[in-house]
């Protein structure tokens, strides 16, 4: 905690660009998802890997191979993540969701889900009501995801702040203001509230902030979040050993690119960054026409004969998210690259490929109920249920 952060979460949150990496993982010490990373989830899955670890979009983790061995040895574990509610969801949101769904389905585990929404009051200028029941929407869409009802507990933290409390107050106890100010970048005009804030983010790292939830199991925990997110989890890891709780593992994604271009990460405050899950089918394709950064060249004849960058064509690498079938994306590479494709054709092909899982998640999330929403947040046993 020594060293000053790159950038904080909430400077990343509001769109800045410029995210190095190669720096987080070699200053931080996170380790890259490589080859060998992969053929061992891959021998312990007894699957292929998710695309999302496969195209390298989940690429740094730490204590991974920890969980992995627990897997081996049919051990329990848990997964946090979490949301912090200050819009409604774009589809760079749905990434971690629909990661932490897939490790849930494959490894069989609890997933506990924070809703943030003294963050968002703290952080943002947003009235706490606001906050609260942005949250109750935001759950909506989570819960559209697809999580398993039996095995996921989700939870505000002005609601379940009580349970938590113990473990939030011995957890704030181990750090300093300064420590605070080298790793979230606070100073002498943040609020009492800023600084206290990370220290809710911990607790639900260790399953004794779940005594009913978790029924009293002491089992570890596996994060997987955006890499912004990391500077939580490593001051969390910083301070376990004191609680005499386990490090939590992590698994880091890569932030989804903005419309504009990869410089920048998807943002629901940077206008026409972001394609939210409520957009129609016709906005979707006048956002992605109008506004998504092309790797195309100037004129068609000039096209034909270069082709296109598909390290910077935005259709491509929303493409590298969003389409599963790992023939069809090499095929649009080629043809992209060698310029037989055109930028309208890319385009096209990402539009229905977006109109399709958008719709398909409108439709879910327009079936998800308030009494849904409401067992999904009851505190009950969803270790052994
Ligand atoms: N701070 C996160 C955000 O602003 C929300 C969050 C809380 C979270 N706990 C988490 C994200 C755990 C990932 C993992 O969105």
């Amino acid at each position: 905690m020594e060293e000053k952060n790159v950038v904080t979460p909430w400077e990343v949150e509001g769109g800045k660009d410029g995210i190095d990496y190669d720096r987080i993982v070699a200053q931080f010490g996170c380790h890259l998802i490589d080859e060998a990373v992969l053929e061992r989830f891959k021998a312990v899955t007894k699957q292929e890997p998710h695309t999302f670890l496969r195209r390298g979009l989940f690429f740094s983790h730490r204590d991974l191979g920890t969980i992995l061995t627990l897997k081996e040895e049919n051990k329990p574990f848990y997964l946090y993540t979490g949301r912090g509610p200050s819009s409604e969801l774009h589809v760079g949101h749905l990434i971690p969701f629909l990661f932490t769904k897939y490790l849930q389905d494959i490894f069989d585990v609890p997933v506990v889900i924070q809703l943030t929404d003294d963050e968002k009051f703290l952080f943002k200028d947003m009235k706490l009501e606001a906050c609260q029941k942005l949250a109750l929407e935001n759950a909506k869409d989570i819960i559209a995801v697809g999580f398993n009802p039996a095995k996921t507990f989700m939870f505000r933290n002005t609601d379940y702040m009580g349970v938590m409390y113990p473990n939030v107050i011995k957890i704030s106890k181990l750090i300093t203001a300064n420590q605070a100010i080298g790793c979230f970048g606070f100073d002498g005009s943040s609020s009492l509230g800023r600084y206290f804030y990370p220290a809710v983010q911990a607790a639900p790292s260790f399953s004794s902030s779940f005594p009913t939830v978790l029924n009293g199991a002491k089992i570890p925990c596996l994060i997987p979040c955006g890499i912004d997110q990391d500077p939580f989890f490593r001051m969390t890891r910083d301070v376990a050993s004191r609680m005499k709780e386990r490090k939590p593992a992590c698994i880091h994604s890569r932030f989804f690119p903005a419309l504009q271009g990869p410089a920048g990460k998807m943002s629901s405050s940077v206008t026409n960054s972001a394609i939210f899950l409520s957009d129609g089918k016709k906005l979707i394709a006048k956002k992605i026409n109008k506004h998504a950064f092309s790797g195309g060249r100037d004129s068609v004849e000039e096209h034909r004969e270069h082709g296109g960058n598909t390290d910077v064509d935005v259709p491509y690498q929303y493409l590298r998210v969003f389409e599963d079938d790992d023939a069809k994306l090499a095929e649009i590479k080629q043809q992209y690259e060698s310029g037989q494709m055109l930028t309208g054709e890319i385009k096209k092909i990402l539009i229905e490929k977006l109109q399709g899982i958008i719709l398909a998640h409108q439709e879910r999330r327009s079936k998800v109920t308030d009494a849904e929403v409401r067992a999904f947040m009851a505190e009950r046993n969803i270790f052994n249920p």
